[in-house]
């Protein structure tokens, strides 16, 4: 959700800033724009739309310097206009931001009392101007960035940039994350290490409320008592940092095609022999009373599905909630609860929010995690990494299907210590688990045919999907995907509900994608399949050779799957899903890694 770089290096800044915004850009994809200080000279480019536009502008307005700041915008307050654009600038002070100045008003009103009036719709613009203020009472550019910090509410990441200062860049944080970069003799900032990647592999994260003041050779980190602080320098694997497309159209193609192998690299981490192997600080499942999953969006579908099994497998009671929610509603949270909070990218502002309520209230705070430097991950009491590498697209798939892995694996410890798996039952679930990557290469073979039904599901303008039990959140998840990439409304129904109103919809125009893996549960979703169909609904069916063959009469078009576990067919129909969704969204033409209006890390709420 708007992604920040800076650099004070020894070289041309502006093209490490285009090229660090690259990395970034999967946060938001509004405008872009840069500044830099050359001779003491602040300068700025803007442009509205995707990096390309300024990329393009600055071949024909190039801008020089040594020292720069780089801002890619998903816009929040103000539409995606240069005006909005990011850096914004007052007088002598360049500023980029990711998060929300929540008190920008009341600043705006101290700023308009004292004859500054402000030009563009963003809270942003206030913190440029205040650090002018600042400077016009006569403060040196780190008193003025230091009191003007100490002013902001909210959440936020900035840089600031000073004209007549070569070697000088402020960076703070506050509720949005914020990397510093170490070079030899030079200095980045960037809104994570993946950015800094092409520049350094040595990083420190700076913690809440911390700012830093950033020269070529020095860096001097303040905490939010103003107290000089130490952070760690840490080295991040470059591998882990890798952002190519390695030969695919899009990211989301290559990250679904990736499935088999980082599957398989999270049962490796969790799985050795027949033995589930927790992090240290593991969790004791018999002193358990209530497991409370929040998320946000697909990670909050991978809690859903996780609750069948740690309802069924694990006896134990699941409460799920979307992080928006929770976090204003007030949960009790009862002696005995852990929290569990699954999350890609670790920064989700609702789920961090979500995490902090249950601090101090809940035994143990969890978190699934594919970022483990993130703040979900620091501010937990066990991380699970769901090791899924850098997913891209902002439409999740890899990290999906990893964070339920990481889920089944946890609910079968539970289950395990609770007593309700022997040996030879938890190795049967475990070896099921196993099969999986294959399992996996096996579906990845139907694309060709998930790519010819998409042809047809494009021209339609609304679908359904239905779903039963432990399938029902996978239809939604499927509803989900369509819906983001190929802009078409997509709907899911808990596939016994669909006669309480829903059904309503289905007519000859309604392709309605039935989730249905021969399970308990099976016939149950056929006969609701049967309904749609006696009304003129155009069913597609997904389910194995036998499902097809016992259900597939008279269903407009049918995918076949392998047969699999019905325990663990959440995670393999997750592929079809998704390839129906690429797919669609490929046939529309629309913009596939970067759909409109979406960003992949919402560090907004
Ligand atoms: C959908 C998608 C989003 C995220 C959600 C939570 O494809 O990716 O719904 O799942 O924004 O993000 P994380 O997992 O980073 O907390």
């Amino acid at each position: 959700m708007c992604g920040i770089v800076g650099v004070l290096g020894n070289h041309e800044a502006a093209p490490l800033l285009v090229e660090a915004l690259k990395r970034l850009e999967y946060r938001g994809y509004d405008s872009a724009g840069i500044a830099t200080v050359c001779e003491g000279h602040l300068d700025r480019r803007r442009a509205v739309g995707k990096l390309a536009n300024l990329s393009d502008l600055l071949v024909h307005e190039p801008l020089a310097g040594k020292s720069g700041i780089g801002h890619t915008r998903w816009a929040t307050h103000g539409a995606a206009t240069i005006e909005n654009a990011h850096p914004h600038r007052s007088g002598p002070v360049a500023v980029v931001h990711n998060g929300i100045i929540e008190n920008f008003r009341e600043l705006r009103e101290f700023l308009a009392k004292a004859g500054m009036g402000h030009a563009t719709d963003t809270d942003t613009e206030t913190v440029a101007m205040l650090a002018q203020y600042y400077l016009d009472q006569g403060l040196a550019p780190r008193e003025a960035a230091k009191e003007t910090i100490g002013r902001l509410e909210g959440a936020y990441a900035i840089c600031l940039l000073f004209e007549g200062e070569n070697d000088l860049m402020i960076a703070a944080r506050q509720g949005s994350p914020l990397a510093i970069g170490h070079g030899d003799g030079e200095m980045f900032v960037g809104s994570d290490a993946i950015a800094l990647s092409p520049l350094t592999d040595r990083i420190t994260y700076l913690e809440e409320g911390d700012w830093a003041i950033l020269t070529r050779e020095t860096l001097e980190i303040r905490d939010l008592n103003g107290e000089q602080v130490s952070r760690a320098v840490k080295k991040v694997s470059i591998a882990n940092t890798n952002i190519d497309k390695g030969g695919y159209k899009h990211f989301m193609a290559k990250e679904i095609a990736e499935q088999p192998t980082v599957s398989t690299e999270v049962l490796n981490h969790y799985i050795r022999r027949n033995e589930i192997v927790l992090p240290d600080a593991g969790l004791d499942f018999t002193a358990i009373n209530r497991l409370t999953m929040v998320a946000c969006g697909t990670a909050f579908y991978a809690c859903y599905v996780a609750k069948y099994w740690f309802e069924q497998v694990a006896g134990i009671p699941v409460e799920i909630d979307v992080a928006s929610e929770f976090r204003y509603r007030e949960p009790p949270i009862t002696d005995g609860t852990v929290a569990l909070f699954v999350s890609q990218s670790g920064e989700t502002a609702d789920t961090l929010a979500a995490l902090r309520y249950c601090a101090g209230k809940a035994d143990k705070i969890v978190a699934a995690v594919n970022s483990t430097e993130s703040s979900i991950a620091r501010e937990s009491d066990l991380v699970l990494p769901i090791l899924a590498g850098v997913e891209v697209g902002v439409a999740s798939t890899k990290a999906f299907t990893n964070q339920l892995m990481t889920l089944a694996v946890l609910a079968l410890e539970a289950a395990r210590q609770r007593g309700r798996l022997n040996d030879e039952q938890l190795a049967e679930r475990i070896a099921a688990l196993r099969s999986l990557p294959g399992l996996m290469n096996s579906a990845l073979t139907i694309e060709s045919r998930c790519e010819a039904l998409a042809l047809k599901l494009a021209e339609a303008k609304d679908i359904l999907f239905l779903g039963r039990g432990i399938m029902y959140p996978l239809a939604l998840e499927g509803a989900l995907k369509l819906k983001e990439i190929s802009y078409i409304h997509a709907e899911a129904y808990a596939s016994g509900e669909l006669k309480h109103g829903p059904i309503a919809l289905v007519d000859k125009h309604v392709p309605v994608i039935v989730m249905a893996p021969r399970d308990g549960l099976f016939d149950k979703t056929i006969s609701n399949m049967q309904e749609v169909m006696a009304r003129g609904g155009r069913v597609l069916l997904i389910s194995d050779a036998k499902g097809i063959e016992e259900a597939g009469d008279g269903v407009w078009e049918s995918l076949v799957m392998p047969e699999v576990d019905p325990f663990l067919s959440p995670v393999l129909y997750a592929l079809p899903a998704q390839m129906l969704a690429y797919y669609t969204a490929v046939a529309k033409g629309t913009d596939v890694d970067q759909p409109r209006n979406l960003a992949k890390s919402v560090t907004v709420e």
